[in-house]
């Protein structure tokens, strides 16, 4: 079985479509041991409380300086003791020691075909802002391997999606979001656990 821990920050829609997948099937050998957020407003805790899995919030606000959010959040993660950490839509900035321990072991979905319209500033709104503004014709999503860089991991899956006349950001990312994001992420989990299952990682 698959122990995964969900980090986000806002609205939880990619929360929701793992919580979903792992009800309907199209993830198996998959638990949600956690689900973590820097932002208590953070709709994603709601959905994560509504689904009785363990949320938890861990501002950097909360604490006296970054080290020490550092050490809180690897704290929570080690006791949650997760094989998979997926980052869904959360926006903070990683500490070096996670990324060390889960080497290999965190993945993050980002709303573009990456290499195009990531790395640093690119996020939420602005990604589809940019895409709109570049005047491409086909934009999408992308699950990647998350390492010491900004979207520069390994490219697990991707998903093409149709920019359509008279899109606005917000029509784009919820297009994106649907036809890619909520697919996509799913997927690469799966793919993941049925790999443990195997033994292959
Ligand atoms: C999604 O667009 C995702 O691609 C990006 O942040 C957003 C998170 O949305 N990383 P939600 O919180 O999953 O609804």
């Amino acid at each position: 079985m698959l122990s995964i821990v969900v980090c986000v920050s806002g609205g939880g829609t990619n929360l929701q479509a793992i919580l979903d997948g792992i009800g309907n099937g199209t993830i198996q050998n998959t638990r949600v041991a956690g689900v973590i957020s820097n932002n208590a407003g953070a709709y994603a805790l709601k959905r994560a409380e509504a689904a009785q899995v363990p949320a938890f919030c861990i501002s950097p606000r909360s604490f006296e300086s970054r080290q020490e959010f550092n050490r809180a959040f690897v704290e929570k993660l080690k006791s949650l003791d997760p094989d998979l950490i997926v980052l869904a839509g959360f926006l903070v900035i990683l500490p070096p020691e996670m990324i060390e321990i889960w080497r290999g072991r965190i993945i993050n979905i980002h709303p573009s075909l990456i290499p195009s319209f990531c790395g640093t500033g690119y996020y939420g709104l602005k990604v589809h802002e940019a895409a709109l503004s570049r005047g491409v014709k086909v934009t999408g999503a992308t699950v990647h391997y998350v390492d010491e860089g900004t979207d520069t991991g390994e490219i697990i899956f991707q998903k093409a999606v149709a920019v359509l006349e008279g899109d606005t950001p917000e029509i784009l990312q919820r297009r994106v979001m649907e036809e890619a994001e909520w697919v996509i992420l799913p997927a690469a989990i799966n793919r993941i656990a049925q790999a443990a299952a195997q033994g292959r990682i």
